[in-house]
């Protein structure tokens, strides 16, 4: 193949990038063409992202070329890349909270008027004409902080997409996104599509590869597998590709929950929810289902001592409980995953031991107060190990672990403190496909061993799935409760579209 071969727009050759012992990518050879949509797959640690960080700049190949536009180059630089007009939307987050929306998005090129003042007048015009243009309903004058997660990533995107690039990475852009701002997203692309930029995705939501991509490129252990027409691919030959093993693909089922009540809800209500009443049983898994914003994990965060609560009471294993603190909340035994797992979650500058022992440690006190090294040592083994975290040693720094095994450290955290209520606020957010189903399998043994697991999912195989029964969510108030058996995708999403505002956000995502 040659290099300016005129429908090629990058490609690279023999490239490889090592971070000290650790082999991150192996010798890639692969060529992207003008205007396609190419998926990026691999399991978690598999080098996707460190890739593309080689696209944008943000890394330097230890060998390799990079070959743009008919151009060869050893590196690219951050400012090198830009003006190539490659442009992406990173797994970490990359905007200022307590900036407007508008700002964030001409963070770097503001719009100046006259003697180098901002002109913020035109800078909200203009992004709100991008936001209105690709159907997101948003005040470009609020501030990141106040607009929740999903939002946020809408607003990552936008940003990569207000520079018109020629070239657009996005690293799992859709993982906080639920069914309506996946939708939102969706024609994100189409537009994209229609002024030939060509992209590259990456999500662990593989559904969305065939939804979305022309062709995929599969990656395993740093190394590149093959490329495949997407109409040529099945799910099942797309996973064994990247997992190198077949994977059942059922949901596991609790087999031991009793009559025993463990926690009773009753009309909580604080600024952002509204009588909330709602039961879990002993060895019970409960989905709360739900759109954006309806509600689901300021309930969790109530429940934890995050959030106060305004009103309601709560009876925890026979006995009143007020939720004082998170701390409070892992004392009598009711732990959170939270949702936003790169704010609350994952302590980056800790090492993966550190981090699994983090939320427990008296428990790993010998004489209460030198913690019992071998102890310690065993337990984030047997998690790497159960998760299948993929970590050089215990003592590796969180911050460089891939993203995938990042949450999984978070899980592990949240395992280790023994707790009999279990909060999971999207568990398999980024987690790949293998994985996932240990995850699930993981859930099940918890219940089957006494636990209780309360599981906010936006993915709805996972949420039908899993729980033993729904409590369905929107505008801050329970709108159903279903057993298993009685519910599906459209009696769910029916529910969660209860209400003025979601009424209208509902009927729109139909038509689409
Ligand atoms: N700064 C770093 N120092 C050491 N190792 C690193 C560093 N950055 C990445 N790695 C390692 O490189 C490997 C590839 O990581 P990468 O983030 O590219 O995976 P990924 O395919 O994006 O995974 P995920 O799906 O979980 O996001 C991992 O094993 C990771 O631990
Ligand atoms: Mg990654």
């Amino acid at each position: 193949m040659t290099n300016n071969n005129e429908d090629l727009i990058l490609s690279v050759r023999g490239l490889s990038k090592y971070y000290a012992k650790v082999r991150a990518l192996s010798d890639i050879t692969l060529d992207i063409r003008r205007g396609e949509v190419l998926a990026l797959c691999g399991e978690n640690g598999a080098g996707k992202s460190t890739f593309i960080k080689m696209l944008t700049g943000a890394e330097t190949p230890s060998s390799g070329q990079i070959i743009f536009d008919g151009k060869t180059y050893d590196t690219l630089d951050p400012v090198l890349s830009m003006e190539l007009g490659i442009a992406a939307v990173y797994q970490e987050f990359s905007l200022i909270p307590y900036l407007s929306i508008a700002e964030n998005i001409f963070y770097g090129r503001e719009i100046l008027k006259g003697k180098g003042l901002l002109d913020l007048k035109e800078m909200y015009r203009r992004a709100q004409a991008l936001f209105d243009e690709m159907g997101m309903d948003i005040d470009v004058r609020k501030r990141v902080c106040d607009i929740g997660v999903a939002y946020q990533q809408i607003v990552e995107i936008l940003k990569a997409v207000s520079r018109d690039p020629r070239f657009i990475i996005l690293d799992e852009p859709t993982a906080p996104l639920t069914l309506k701002e996946t939708a939102i997203f969706f024609n994100i692309v189409k537009k994209l599509r229609e002024k030939n930029t060509t992209i590259i995705f990456i999500s662990h939501r593989l559904e969305e590869i065939f939804q979305m991509c022309d062709r995929a490129a599969i990656f395993m252990d740093g190394r590149f597998v093959t490329t495949e027409d997407v109409k040529d691919l099945t799910m099942r030959r797309l996973i064994s590709l990247m997992v190198g093993r077949e994977i059942s693909g059922e949901f596991p089922e609790p087999t031991k929950t009793s009559d025993e009540v463990v926690l009773e809800c009753k009309n909580l209500c604080n600024s952002h929810i509204n009588d909330v009443s709602f039961k879990l049983h002993k060895g019970e898994i409960i989905g709360f289902g739900g759109l954006v914003g309806a509600g689901r994990t300021e309930v969790a965060r109530a429940l934890f001592g995050a959030d106060p609560l305004e009103s309601g009471q709560i009876t925890y294993k026979g006995k009143n409980y007020t939720p004082k603190s998170p701390r409070h909340a892992l004392k009598v035994g009711i732990g959170l995953i939270p949702e936003d797992r790169k704010g609350q979650g994952v302590l980056l500058g800790l090492v993966v031991r550190e981090n699994t022992v983090f939320s427990s440690l008296p428990k790993y006190l010998q004489y209460g107060f030198v913690i019992d090294g071998k102890k310690e040592r065993d337990a984030t083994l047997g998690y790497i190990k159960d998760l299948n975290i993929k970590t050089p040693h215990m003592n590796q720094l969180v911050k460089n672990l891939s993203g995938g095994n990042q949450q999984k450290v978070v899980l592990s955290r949240i395992l280790s403190t023994e707790c009999d209520v279990l909060i999971f606020d999207e568990p398999t957010r980024g987690i790949d496909v293998g994985a996932k189903q240990e995850i699930y399998n993981l859930m099940c043994k918890l219940a089957d061993a006494g636990k209780s697991i309360i599981m906010i999912s936006s993915e709805m195989p996972e949420l039908i799935g899993m729980s033993q029964r729904i409590y369905v969510m929107s505008e801050g108030s329970i709108t159903a409760e279903f057993k298993k058996g009685e519910f599906d995708q459209t009696n769910i999403l029916e529910k969660a579209s209860l209400g003025r505002k979601n009424r209208q956000l509902h009927l729109k995502f139909m038509e689409q």
